[in-house]
């Protein structure tokens, strides 16, 4: 059976499979669905109070409120009272003590959402206050941990330290940020026969939702179907975290008998559920006069909050992308995941990896700023190459596409930097900023056992192809790029294949749609189920055609042997009165990856993505404001799938990544009350912020090295890194005003109050 080459359905720049029920607002979330006769809606009913001691839950008020069917508190869960993604442990409703504000306590259920909202307000809740650890620096003195302490090391850091003839010490800071998903969490759980259960989540992650409802319940996972059409974003806020929120509807659905519904207001969402992780980290670098790293020795903080969730594999990430694009021969990177009682951060657009890639350009920023070097010229002796291009958890770094992506952006950006150099000279007021930005991000699950994927396929009897796989689409574009994916194996065109909702029932035991990896994964399993329908369809084929299966080409919606073919949707009808199946489930896992956690060495990512950008920003220095005036970027893609799609990808990344760098500023105060808990005093980039000047590329000619899917790359999350180059840019036009003395005083967010702080001390 030989396979088409000129494609029919891939490569292509084919809309968002709901672009335009997008924009039109007939796209159906989990709060347009068609209310349900009885559904109740559901209020969680949180902590006040950063650490304390739960004296007296007093809900009497709540119960007899009016329209309230149910409120329940951990006493009233059938199961077990843990929502722990990986270690145990974790509650969904405080039992004894609080760790945090937001902490969910009780949750009621009332016949409509004011209702429920009011009767929360009746909770009446005595504390005991106990100390509250809010800070990373107060954690990391108190050595209060989520995870252990975790080392990444190669080579004899303190020897080569102490030979280098240069040394210095730095720190970087960046702060969390916040998903800020159009559509805050939800979900729906609608009891059914004999202990079954549905539940529609905004989730990444259906079969975890189905592991904790299983868990809490006490009921068997085959009892319980978990169903997502769409989010409307996820970002990583709903990889984890959306378990907490069906898991208490599903509670209130149990005690009820009654469809539930909890969707959290965007307040509340800010409050309850977890954000990114804030850094601090701290380094001694050992260098010579050209800028060559000799030796780093580095620690990474983040703040974890008052449980572990993802947060070991977060640090994880951080830790091995503390490298980014560069050689580092003698490393010593220690992570320390700092235990707080402030909400538990989760993962978030690079899980981690934003963190680690942050903490060493400003390694770099602080080289250039000691030697009186560009930034540019440090970064060029120190990208890996050839003979310097090991990691330092001990993967080879394989194909490496950075040089090609840095020579093209170099002649995107030429006279930039002279520009910005002459505006300068000549300007006092306002300073300009120029920074090129490289970014390699590894691409696999850094826990090798997620890195698998399911999908079920049918072909029906008019041709028509129905497709179900264990991803989940948040906007992304998963799903065009699978129905591109099965279209093409089929060589159909697109409008044959149909897409649905993600289903625990249809593809079981699935991994969450997160680390980048959907289309990788989904889409190698989808083609799985492909081909094994195929492989049947063409037997039957080459009875009716006269020939042999091995001679049998699908092509262009027609199957051919030599010049005599037949149409798909004949070759299907012929198939089912033959009597031959044309349905398939697909199987995928990603091969060659392994890693050892306890020595953080192996071969974690099945590959890099890497890109690069040109960024130029003005500052005011009397008021402090910044803003990005150009950006161009230039993204490995390998052969994209959908090359309008990807573009979106990378563009919706950076400037995701501008608001974490330049404005999103979560302020906690003395108590450990989220401040930022609404776009009123949370700010997120807009259509306003957008640089001017925005171009965004493809590196073209550049097949995936690895087999993947059609010789594509991951785009999710790898661009979300580029936007570091904002920050940086801005923290040259500080310097450009003020001197790197002050400039690399500059901590992320780059607000305008940040930036006046660099500036004036
Ligand atoms: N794009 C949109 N529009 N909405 C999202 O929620 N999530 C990002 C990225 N792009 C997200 C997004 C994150 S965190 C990841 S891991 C990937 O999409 C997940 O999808 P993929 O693996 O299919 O790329
Ligand atoms: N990304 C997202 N989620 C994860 C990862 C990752 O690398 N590892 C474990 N869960
Ligand atoms: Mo993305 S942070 O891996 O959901």
């Amino acid at each position: 059976m030989n396979d088409i080459s000129p494609t029919i359905a891939v490569h292509k720049p084919t809309p968002h499979e709901s672009a335009s029920r997008h924009v039109s607002g007939a796209a159906i979330y989990i709060d347009d669905m068609k209310q349900k006769e009885g559904l109740l809606h559901a209020w969680v009913i949180c902590s006040t109070h950063a650490h304390a001691k739960l004296l007296n839950v007093d809900l009497s008020a709540v119960a007899g409120a009016p329209g309230v069917a149910c409120v329940l508190t951990a006493a009233d869960i059938p199961g077990m009272n843990d929502a722990g993604p990986i270690l145990p442990g974790e509650p969904l409703l405080a039992e004894r003590e609080v760790t945090t504000i937001g902490e969910p306590i009780a949750v009621v259920a009332a016949a409509t959402l004011a209702q429920a909202r009011d009767a929360a307000g009746l909770a009446r809740i005595t504390y005991e206050d106990l100390p509250a650890i809010l800070s990373i620096e107060d954690a990391v003195a108190a050595e209060s941990y989520v995870v252990a302490p975790m080392l990444l090391k190669r080579g004899d850091v303190d020897t080569a330290m102490a030979a280098a003839p240069l040394r210095l010490n730095g720190e970087a800071q960046a702060g969390g940020q916040d998903h800020f998903y159009l559509e805050t969490q939800i979900a729906q759980a609608e009891p059914g026969e004999d202990g079954a259960m549905h539940v529609f989540s905004s989730t990444q992650h259906p079969t975890e939702v189905q592991h904790i409802v299983a868990r809490l319940l006490g009921r068997p996972l085959a009892a319980l179907t978990v169903e997502v059409r769409r989010m409307g974003g996820g970002f990583g806020g709903k990889e984890s975290h959306a378990s907490l929120i069906a898991g208490m509807a599903a509670l209130c659905a149990n005690k009820t008998g009654r469809p539930v519904k909890l969707r959290l207001v965007r307040d509340a969402d800010m409050v309850i559920t977890g954000k990114r992780h804030d850094v601090n980290a701290k380094f001694e670098v050992g260098y010579d006069a050209d800028g060559h790293i000799l030796a780093m020795d580095m620690e990474i903080a983040l703040r974890c909050g008052n449980v572990a969730d993802l947060s070991g594999p977060v640090l994880t990430r951080a830790l091995c992308h503390a490298d980014n694009a560069y050689w580092l021969p003698h490393v010593r990177v220690r992570g320390l995941a700092a235990k707080t009682n402030t909400v538990s951060n989760t993962a978030f657009r690079g899980f981690g990896g934003p963190q680690g890639v942050f903490a060493i350009e400003a390694v770099i920023t602080h080289l250039a700023a000691a030697l009186g070097k560009s930034a540019d010229e440090i970064r060029r002796v120190n990208y890996y190459a050839p003979g310097r291009d090991i990691t330092p958890y001990g993967q080879h770094i394989g194909a490496d596409n950075l040089p090609r992506v840095l020579a093209e952006l170099e002649t995107e950006i030429a006279g930039r930097r002279e520009a910005v150099a002459a505006f300068n000279a000549s300007s006092r007021l306002l300073k300009k900023g120029f920074a090129v930005m490289p970014v390699k991000f590894g691409i696999s699950f850094n826990l090798p056992t997620l890195n698998q994927a399911g999908a079920l396929v049918h072909v029906y009897t008019d041709g028509s192809v129905h497709l179900n796989h264990g991803g989940t689409e948040m906007g992304q574009g998963l799903y065009v790029k699978i129905a591109q994916v099965v279209a093409e194996g089929f060589s159909i065109d697109l409008e044959h294949v149909h897409v649905s909702a993600t289903r625990t029932d249809k593809v079981p035991n699935t991994s969450a749609t997160a680390a980048s990896s959907g289309t990788d994964i989904n889409g190698m399993a989808a083609l799985a189920a492909v081909s094994t329908i195929k492989g049947r369809m063409a037997e039957v084929a080459a009875a009716r055609l006269e020939s042999v299966p091995e001679e049998i080409v699908f092509a262009r919606n027609r199957v051919y042997a030599g010049n005599r073919s037949i149409s798909f949707p004949e070759l299907a009808l012929a198939c089912w009165a033959d009597r031959v199946s044309l349905s398939a489930t697909g199987f995928y896992k990603t091969p060659e990856i392994h890693f050892d956690q306890a020595s953080m060495t192996g071969h974690p990512f099945y590959y890099f993505a890497h890109g690069a950008c040109g960024v130029e920003a003005v500052i005011d220095t009397l008021t402090g404001e910044a803003r990005i005036l150009s950006a161009n970027l230039i993204q490995d893609c390998g052969t994209s799938l959908n090359p309008a799609v990807d573009i979106g990808q990378v563009e919706g990344a950076f400037v995701q990544g501008m608001g974490w760098v330049m404005m999103e500023e979560l302020v906690w105060d003395g108590q450990g009350n989220l401040k930022t808990h609404a776009p009123s005093t949370y700010k997120i980039p807009t259509a306003r912020d957008v640089p001017p000047v925005f171009v965004t590329k493809l590196l073209e000619n550049a097949p995936n090295a690895k087999p993947t899917i059609f010789r594509s790359k991951a785009v999710g999350e790898p661009p979300f890194m580029l936007a570091i180059g904002c920050f940086l840019a801005v923290q040259e036009a500080v310097a450009a005003a003020a001197g790197w003395e002050r400039a690399l005083t500059l901590r992320a967010p780059a607000t305008p109050e940040a930036v006046l702080r660099a500036l004036r001390g």
